[in-house]
C-alpha cells in the first residue's frame, strides 16, 4: 500500500525566548498508509501540534524528511507547500477557525474559492456534506449564530470539501462538551471511512483514541508508535 504520510528521523527544535533551544519532536519515524485512522495522545506540550504542523507543511522540520504522498516537503518552497496543503489536505482545529460573520455556505466554500472553483463545481458537494452533518437548513446562517458543535461540523465540511487525501485534526473536540464531542468525533470518523480519507487526529480522550486503527503516544517529543503489521 502506498504511504500517504511518512516521517523519517524528523526532529523539530525551536529557539526559546531565553536564547536557548527546545526540542519539540525528536527523531520521529513512521509511515501512514492510505485510509488509516491514527490517534495521537500525549500531555500538553508533548509535541502533538508540532507533529501535525510538520505534516501539514505549516512548519518545517529542523532535520529529517517529511513526505506527503511522495513529496518531500523540504524540497518544496513555501508556495508549493501551500498548494499541496490546499489540494491534498484538510485541517480541523480545536477553536474551529471559521469566519464568524460569513454564512455557513461561504465558510465551507472557502477552500474552493481560494482554488478558483465555480459554484457549479463544488455546490452539490457542499450541500451533500451539510446534509451529511445535519446542517442543511443552516446554510444561510452566519456562523456566529451556531453552537460550538455546529461550528465544528461546519469546519469538518470545509476540510473535506475538496476531497483531501489526508485529514489532520488537532484536538477537534477539545472545546466541546461530551455529547457534542462524541457527535463530532463519530461524524469525522464515519466521513473519513466513507470517503477513504487518511486521518491523523490528536485527542485527550482515551475513549476517542480507541476509535482509531492505531494509537500513538508522545512524551516530551518522543513518539512511540505500536509495531504494526498491517500498515505497509
Ligand atoms: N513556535 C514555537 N516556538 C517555541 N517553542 C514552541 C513553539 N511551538 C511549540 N513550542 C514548544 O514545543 C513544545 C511542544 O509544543 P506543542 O507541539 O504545541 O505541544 P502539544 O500540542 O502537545 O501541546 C512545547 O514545549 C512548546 O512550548
Ligand atoms: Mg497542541
Amino acid at each position: 500500500m502506498s504511504s500517504i504520510l511518512t516521517f523519517k528521523d524528523v526532529s523539530k527544535v525551536y529557539d526559546s525566548a531565553e536564547g536557548g533551544s527546545r526540542s519539540a519532536l525528536h527523531d520521529a519515524s513512521f509511515s501512514v498508509g492510505a485510509r488509516r485512522k491514527v490517534a495521537i495522545v500525549g500531555r500538553s506540550g508533548s509535541g502533538k501540534s508540532t507533529l501535525l504542523h510538520l505534516a501539514a507543511g505549516i512548519d518545517v522540520a529542523t532535520s529529517g524528511v517529511v513526505e506527503v504522498m511522495g513529496n518531500n516537503l523540504s524540497d518544496l518552497g513555501e508556495e508549493e507547500r501551500t498548494l499541496l496543503r490546499r489540494d491534498e489536505m484538510g485541517l480541523i482545529f480545536q477553536f474551529f477557525y471559521l469566519m464568524p460573520h460569513l454564512t455557513v455556505r461561504d465558510n465551507v466554500a472557502l477552500p474552493a474559492l481560494i482554488a478558483k472553483q465555480h459554484y457549479g463545481d463544488y455546490g452539490p458537494r457542499l450541500k451533500s456534506l451539510l446534509d451529511r452533518v445535519g446542517l442543511p437548513d443552516r446554510i444561510n446562517d452566519t456562523v456566529q449564530k451556531l453552537s460550538g458543535g455546529e461550528m465544528q461540523r461546519v469546519a469538518i465540511c470545509r476540510a473535506l470539501l475538496r476531497r483531501p487525501k489526508l485529514l489532520l485534526a488537532d484536538e477537534p473536540t477539545g472545546n466541546l462538551d461530551d455529547e457534542n464531542g462524541s457527535m463530532v468525533m463519530q461524524l469525522m470518523l464515519d466521513l473519513v471511512e466513507e470517503e477513504g480519507t487518511t486521518l491523523l487526529y490528536v485527542t485527550h480522550s482515551s475513549s476517542f483514541a480507541e476509535l482509531a486503527d492505531e494509537v500513538w503516544e508522545i512524551h516530551s517529543g518522543e513518539l512511540s508508535t505500536p509495531s504494526c503489521n498491517d500498515n505497509g
